[in-house]
């Protein structure tokens, strides 16, 4: 892969303001992004990719009757594309397991916990219910087990005592839109790949939580 080179598709189902990190990033790194593809006709990313002139397709799950109808749509999109990498940027749909395999190794999530705590829904609160002095964000690869593939990298916040959910979320936001772009670039450059369901940085496998950054 020429490291100038990456081509990246990032799917999205909101916001985006992990989109506009990588957005934001890709203009001085190793990566540059193909399209934005949200399931979501109303996703706000949507309007963030349009106006930085980056292709966005929608594809509606709602048009679809089966969740696999959907996930084949989807597949033969992002192959048009012949990304090296896919990026789930808050992209909220569970993919299939065929569909997962035609990309292990070249799809990437990010997740608002320190995995493996917290998968699924509902991170930020269930971190406080549980009373966590710590919380965070992690990157992962996509592996059929929803948000169990192999963890690349973490960072951390503190949670403080009179923390909402809304303020831990906003804390872990910060760290999320300056690890998914260093990730990407870790891949871009070649450095890291999926192999025997174990992530390796630099050929070296990581240990369960990752790469531990403290930005
Ligand atoms: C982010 O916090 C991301 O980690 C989370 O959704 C948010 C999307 O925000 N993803 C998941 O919960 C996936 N399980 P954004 O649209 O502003 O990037």
């Amino acid at each position: 892969m020429e490291a100038t080179h990456c081509r990246v598709v990032v799917l999205i189902s909101g916001t985006g303001s992990n989109l506009q990190a990588l957005i934001d990033a890709s203009v001085h790194s190793n990566f540059k992004i193909s399209a934005v593809i949200s399931n979501n006709p109303d996703a706000k990313g949507l309007d963030k990719a349009a106006r930085d002139n980056i292709e966005t397709v929608v594809v509606n799950h709602r048009d679809f009757d089966e969740r696999e109808e959907f996930d084949l749509a989807l597949r033969k999109l992002i192959d048009s594309y012949d990304p090296d990498l896919v990026i789930l940027a808050g992209f909220m749909r569970i993919l299939g397991s065929s569909f997962v395999k035609h990309f292990l190794g070249r799809i990437v999530n990010i997740h608002p916990s320190l995995l493996p705590k917290y998968p699924g829904i509902n991170t930020h609160q269930r971190a406080l219910d549980a009373g966590d002095k710590e919380h965070g964000v992690s990157v992962h690869f996509v592996t059929e087990e929803l948000d169990g593939g192999p963890v690349i990298a973490q960072d951390r916040v503190p949670v403080l005592s009179d923390d909402t959910a809304d303020d831990l979320a906003a804390r872990v936001l910060d760290k999320e839109h300056l690890l998914y772009p260093k990730v990407v670039s870790w891949y871009a450059a070649g450095r890291l790949r999926l192999e025997n369901n174990a992530a390796l940085l630099d050929d070296e496998a990581l240990p369960p939580g990752g790469v531990q950054v403290h930005a």
